[in-house]
């Protein structure tokens, strides 16, 4: 499973991005907002940050024909980018034009069975479901990335399962388990994941009890 990070702070994803752990990042038009500036001089900054990596861009338009010119335009800013756009049924047609075109889509805002499988027959290149969000609305976030799964491989889609709306190392965990393709996760919510109290105790204490031995040059 993939490793990407839900910010479009800049910092963070520099300071990340040199862990080694990251694939990618998503952006949405809040996010952007949060960062502040000029949000195309950022996304190109994100995108040189991980070159090989994939960023995800959103839309901001609502009118089909102009979100088509946008996405393009979207597109251009970076070869590394994927664009986002909700799943709406309105959008199904112009999904389906740029998809054609070679555009890489992002379908976002998933968040039933029935949206998601009308966006894999579509081909998209990937699907994101919004767990906190389901789970704020009292519906069960992780459910629907285990039928998610579920679906995707007895139909053999080709579209990539990104867990997204991640609020808690318990939603990153049970994604992994899950078998989601991406897990796109917020900076606070990756520092708690990949620390552990043992670890940093198990680390002093190795120290302590190195010194004690009084060895200046090892080996
Ligand atoms: C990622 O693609 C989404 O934009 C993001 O995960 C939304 O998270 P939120 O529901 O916490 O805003």
């Amino acid at each position: 499973m993939k490793i990407f990070l839900d910010t479009a702070d800049l910092r963070s994803i520099q300071q990340w991005a040199s862990t080694g752990i990251l694939s990618g990042v998503t952006t949405n038009p809040t996010l952007l907002y949060k960062a502040g500036g000029d949000p195309a001089k950022t996304v190109r900054e994100i995108a040189a940050v991980l070159p090989d990596g994939d960023i995800s861009v959103e839309v901001t338009e609502s009118d089909t024909e102009k979100i088509y010119t946008q996405a393009h335009a979207i597109a251009k800013l970076s070869p590394n980018i994927t664009v986002k756009i909700p799943c709406h049924v309105d959008y199904y047609a112009v999904i389906q034009r740029l998809l054609g075109e070679g555009i890489a889509i992002n379908c976002t805002l998933v968040f039933s069975v029935p949206q998601a499988l009308a966006m894999c027959t579509l081909g998209v290149t990937y699907i994101s479901p919004f767990i906190g969000r389901l789970d704020d609305n009292k519906q069960d976030g992780m459910a629907l990335v285990r039928d998610l799964r579920l679906m995707i491989d007895t139909y053999g889609f080709t579209t990539q399962l990104l867990a997204a709306s991640i609020r808690s190392v318990e939603h990153m965990t049970a994604s992994i388990l899950a078998g989601a393709d991406v897990a796109t996760v917020p900076v606070n919510v990756l520092e708690k994941a990949v620390a552990h109290p043992l670890t940093d105790r198990g680390m002093q204490q190795f120290l302590e009890d190195w010194h004690k031995l009084g060895v200046k040059t090892f080996p």
